[in-house]
């Protein structure tokens, strides 16, 4: 259900939301105790996973500003974009291309309540949001195309997304319809959360349980699958925190986390 009048019954302060554990997870401030109870109740099982959330944020910064950089990508198209945080997908890309411009797309009305912080784009860019449900392709393609033109190449947003569409959900077809859409020249960077951990697939049960949304940890092979007919940027599919790391001026080691992520080329 994507309709604003229904914002309130949406909320659930009851469950936990993903968007509203993930804010936690990465030490906002924008959730619920029921969220804080559930994170905690994932740390518990499962430690590292707030370094699995600081790693995703990482690689999404290091992704877009390969696409606006390296690139010369100016349109994304961010879908689960989750709550604004430090280095918004507008802010690193606007940052490098001020013209650029950006699509978000949340289906959690958390997200949309603090949506204003998404739209600080530049004069010469711009932002929208769109309140919708990565299982409607079709809908965001439509309603994005009156912020994007699909004709010119777009970097698509995948991150912690895919993962919260169930098989029988066929996320392979979502994200095929997604990339179909996109022009020769476009980029997909995709990352999820792999089942690579005994601890981790138990804690992820734990918070399915109880959950608004629900994730699933597929096998790097299976989200690697996703991309299939695209060509994968160098160094292809990898745990997120190695995909092309920043030098880390600590010289601390970088968190790892068990997610993977990739950036995709679409010929
Ligand atoms: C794990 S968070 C990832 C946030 C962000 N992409 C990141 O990597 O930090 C998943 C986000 O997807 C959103 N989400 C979950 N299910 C969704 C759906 N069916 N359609 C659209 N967004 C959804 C949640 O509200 C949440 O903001």
């Amino acid at each position: 259900m994507t309709d604003r009048d229904d914002w309130g019954s949406r909320l659930q302060t009851d469950r936990p939301h993903s968007a509203r554990v993930w804010d936690y997870l990465l030490g906002g401030k924008n959730h619920y105790l029921v969220d804080s109870r559930a994170g905690d109740m994932i740390l518990q099982n499962f430690p590292e996973f707030a370094a699995v959330a600081r790693a995703q944020r990482r690689f999404l910064v290091r992704a877009v500003r390969f696409m606006a950089r390296d690139a010369g990508i100016r349109q994304f198209l961010d879908i689960g974009t989750g709550l604004p945080t430090a280095d918004n997908t507008h802010e690193v890309a606007q940052g490098i291309a001020p013209e650029s411009r950006i699509v978000y797309v949340d289906n959690d009305p958390i997200v949309l309540a603090h949506a204003d912080a998404l739209l600080g784009s530049t004069p010469e860019g711009e932002c929208a949001y769109l309140d919708a449900d990565v299982r409607d392709p079709r809908k965001i393609l439509a309603e994005a195309a009156a912020t994007l033109d699909f004709d010119r190449p777009i970097g698509l947003i995948l991150l912690g997304i895919i993962g919260q569409v169930s098989d029988e959900e066929g996320p392979g077809r979502i994200v095929s319809e997604l990339v179909d859409a996109l022009p020769s020249g476009s980029y997909v960077a995709l990352s999820d959360g792999t089942a690579t951990s005994e601890a981790l697939q138990t804690a992820v049960s734990a918070y399915n349980s109880q959950s608004v949304n629900t994730y699933h940890l597929r096998s790097p092979e299976q989200i690697g699958s996703f991309l299939d007919g695209l060509s994968l940027v160098e160094p292809g599919l990898v745990r997120s925190a190695d995909w092309r790391p920043d030098a880390d001026p600590s010289g601390l080691p970088q968190e790892q986390g068990h997610g993977v992520g990739a950036v995709a080329f679409k010929e």
